[in-house]
């Protein structure tokens, strides 16, 4: 028997498990779905695999004792209101997430965030050691954790390690900013198998290690010495990440969904058409900029807000760093401007909801909505775009795109467009908006067929296949060159 080992085959190891701990002011302790893109993909996956998920709880102190659901076990990580500051929304939020998405906010450096995110990662290590069972294998998400890798290695050689990362991972010239780059680099390559969004972010990563630590990275493999003398093979591919389609679309045909997608058209004024933003409020996701340019389309008298409304849908998203809360009040007030200039009583030109939404809610926008704006600025992939695709059991709506998106690698049928270049968000905008129903119908089938034939399942297979095998061959290049042929 492995020393300190537990009873689980699976263990998935991210900063969040897939539901927050609320506690109300009289006490009474609530649990709610987690946000983002993570816990949407990981969660159907767990709930067909019987494993233990380790993560943060959302809240700080003390944490609270594993349980079980009915289909996997929770095993809470504790976090202090000082990592929390810290290692959360200090070095995860403020250093690397700025720095793996362009620095388009400029990332911060600070040595007491460094050392709380050593030690908290080593703390998520060893929590995943205690659950696995001998020879297990432990599958590490994400940029909040790129430390446990090795550290769970060294604590159970045992056990098979898989990592992946949700987010870009960013060119040499970037990364080598970061003070502690070379440790965050040893800690990813104690994984057999790191996975990425896209080709171009483990090209980034093989290219990173050839130039900081010398290694040899031929194609997808990187060799490795460990401390031991001894030699390890070290894969680095790509693996998109996808959505849960089959459930995505037994929501979207659900009667009260249907209901509730007339009721939504009609409060909005039908037949006025319907422009659509969901995301966390965050400043990777180009929300300024599409209000921008849905400000001047008014503005010059291109789109009429008789006809035409835009609901901007934004999560409250890590509220206490700066960047985020500046943005918030950017948004609020651009939100404010277009309604005071463009909005009558009873008709606003955007309407702004910043809370979350139920799952049918969100169908039902997906289905009323006959454009979808997806304009981030850099995001690792953007299931928002896949889930509006999959939730179009009409074959009707545009998606705008962005082409710093993972999704653009692989969503045909999308109308591309740079949301940094104002003039072509406007056009592509108007151009959704003018869009016949016959050429909806050929895009949205281009759209939905990947959707369906590339969901969360075949993801995760494909990845823990690669693990198993120890082949770390991801999506292949003809499947690559496949998916960008004949982009519209
Ligand atoms: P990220 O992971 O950066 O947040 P993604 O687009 O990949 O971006 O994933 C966002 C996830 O959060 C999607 O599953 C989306 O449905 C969900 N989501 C976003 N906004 C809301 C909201 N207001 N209410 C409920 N779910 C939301
Ligand atoms: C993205 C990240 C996740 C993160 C999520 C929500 O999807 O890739 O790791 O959990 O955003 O952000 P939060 O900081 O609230 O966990």
């Amino acid at each position: 028997m492995t020393e300190g080992a537990g009873e689980y085959d699976f263990v998935v190891v991210a900063n969040r498990l897939p539901v927050d701990r609320v506690v109300a002011d009289d006490g009474e302790v609530t649990w709610r779905t987690s946000p983002g893109g993570l816990v949407t993909a990981l969660e159907p996956v767990m709930r067909q695999a019987d494993g233990a998920w380790v993560g943060w709880s959302g809240d700080a102190g003390e944490a609270p004792a594993p349980f079980d659901t009915d289909e996997m076990r929770l095993v809470p990580v504790p976090l202090s209101e000082e990592e929390v500051a810290t290692y959360y929304e200090g070095f995860s939020n403020d250093t690397l997430w700025p720095l793996y998405h362009d620095v388009i906010a400029v990332p911060t450096y600070h040595r007491t965030w460094w050392d709380a995110y050593v030690r908290v990662n080593r703390r998520f290590a060893e929590a995943a050691a205690a659950q696995a069972a001998p020879g297990a294998t432990v599958w590490v998400q994400d940029y909040q954790l790129q430390l446990v890798p090795a550290a769970l290695r060294e604590l159970r050689p045992d056990l098979k390690i898989g990592f992946f990362n949700h987010i870009p991972f960013p060119p040499y010239e970037l990364f080598a900013q970061m003070p502690w780059r070379r440790q965050v680099v040893e800690g990813l390559l104690g994984a057999d198998l790191l996975g990425f969004q896209r080709q171009s972010d483990a090209n980034n990563f093989l290219r990173v290690c050839r130039r900081l630590l010398g290694i040899d990275s031929r194609r997808h493999r990187i060799v490795v010495t460990d401390s031991g003398g001894a030699q390890r093979e070290v894969h680095a591919a790509a693996f998109p990440i996808s959505i849960d389609t089959p459930a995505f679309e037994e929501l979207a045909g659900r009667d009260s969904v249907q209901s509730r997608v007339t009721e939504v058209r009609f409060e909005l004024g039908a037949p006025r058409k319907l422009l659509l933003g969901v995301d966390r409020l965050d400043y990777t996701k180009g929300i300024m900029h599409r209000l921008k340019a849905y400000g001047e389309l008014l503005d010059d008298g291109v789109v009429d807000p008789e006809d035409t409304v835009f609901v901007q849908v934004a999560t409250p998203s890590r509220e206490r760093v700066d960047s985020y809360r500046q943005l918030r009040d950017e948004i609020e007030l651009a939100v404010g401007r277009i309604n005071g200039e463009h909005g009558t009583i009873g008709r606003a030109a955007v309407h702004y909801l910043h809370h979350n939404q139920p799952r049918e809610e969100m169908s039902s926008l997906y289905q009323a909505a006959d454009v979808m704006l997806v304009t981030a600025l850099r995001d690792g992939m953007n299931l928002v775009a896949k889930e509006y695709a999959a939730s179009r059991l009409d074959e009707r709506g545009v998606l705008v795109l962005s082409e710093f998106t993972g999704a653009a690698d692989e969503l045909n049928g999308s109308l591309l467009v740079n949301p940094h270049d104002i003039s072509d968000l406007k056009r592509t905008i108007a151009q959704a908006l003018q869009m016949d129903e016959k050429e909806q119908t050929r895009r949205m089938r281009q759209l939905r067929r990947r959707v369906r034939s590339h969901d969360v399942t075949r993801w995760a297979e494909q990845f823990l296949a690669a693990l198993e095998s120890g082949h770390g061959s991801g999506t292949t290049v003809s499947e690559h060159a496949q998916a960008t042929a004949g982009r519209s």
